[in-house]
């Protein structure tokens, strides 16, 4: 097992990846799942089973676009591989095990990039003592037009986290404040997915619970606040972290939706 300093140090990332915490971030992540492998398996096979649902309704298979591939643990690789001509994986940055995984297959791309949009006004505008919130911009990419099915795969919840923290050193934000961030950069990723022409699987966490002992919710998080989505194809809890993680006497549990979105005006 490579220790985490040790991925730091050795992966392959983009300098603003590194800067605005998002590789440290996804080596956490991964950390976290080594911890809780079993908690997260059904709601893992919960995201693998919906992916595969979503890519059955599609009708042509030139690319898969996955936005937030991370670790890949959510990703049912050798299917879209074997349906699809081309697999692009989307993330801040690909840890070894990940590039080491997608070499198995001649068909899979890996693309480093921003997915919100944000992090130029961060890095050019907040860094340099900016107070003007940056507004999310995501970039669709060039080949957009040969892309039939995408996958916002566990993202959308985590979108605002991190460009929130990095403000957090530089400015300070209300919770009113903090709160519009969150609501623009959900609200700027669902206008994204709908401007691809493709079927798209959008997984989203949308409700974190804190559960005492005896499993009483606590208290609770509206993880998109003032967002409404569109209507679920399934749903499921995710048991995130038992009491210690976050909180030492409450667990954390979310409520994880799958929402199929068919391109306007397919009939599909
Ligand atoms: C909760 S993790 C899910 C990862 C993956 N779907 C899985 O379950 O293995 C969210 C992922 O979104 C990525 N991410 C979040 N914001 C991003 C951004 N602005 N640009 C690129 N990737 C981003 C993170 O790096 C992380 O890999």
């Amino acid at each position: 097992m490579i220790p985490e300093a040790l991925h730091w140090a050795l992966t392959p990332a983009p300098g603003w990846a590194r800067r605005t915490g998002y590789l440290s971030e996804l080596i956490a992540f991964r950390a976290r799942h080594r911890r809780w492998r079993q908690r997260w398996a059904p709601h893992l096979q919960a995201s693998q089973d919906a992916i595969r649902i979503a890519m059955a309704r599609c009708t042509s298979h030139r690319q898969a676009l996955v936005l937030g591939s991370g670790p890949l643990l959510d990703i049912p690789l050798a299917d879209l591989s074997a349906a699809f001509e081309t697999v692009t994986l989307v993330d801040a940055a690909h840890l070894w095990p990940t590039r080491l995984t997608a070499r198995r297959f001649p068909n899979i791309r890996l693309v480093e990039r921003d997915i919100s949009g944000v992090v130029p006004g961060l890095l050019e505008g907040v860094a340099h003592g900016s107070d003007i919130l940056p507004r999310p911009r995501p970039k669709l990419p060039e080949d957009h037009a040969t892309v039939d099915f995408v996958v916002s795969a566990n993202l959308l919840s985590q979108l605002a986290v991190l460009p929130l923290q990095f403000m957090s050193h530089h400015v300070s934000l209300t919770p009113a404040e903090q709160t519009g961030v969150i609501h623009s950069m959900v609200q700027a990723h669902l206008d994204y997915l709908k401007q691809f022409d493709a079927i798209c699987c959008l997984i989203t966490d949308t409700r974190h619970e804190f559960v005492d002992r005896d499993g009483a919710v606590e208290n609770f998080d509206n993880c998109l606040p003032g967002i409404i989505l569109p209507p679920d194809d399934s749903s499921w809890w995710w048991d995130v972290a038992p009491p210690g993680e976050y909180l030492p006497e409450f667990g954390v549990r979310a409520r994880v939706v799958a929402i199929t979105q068919r391109p306007a005006g397919s009939g599909l």
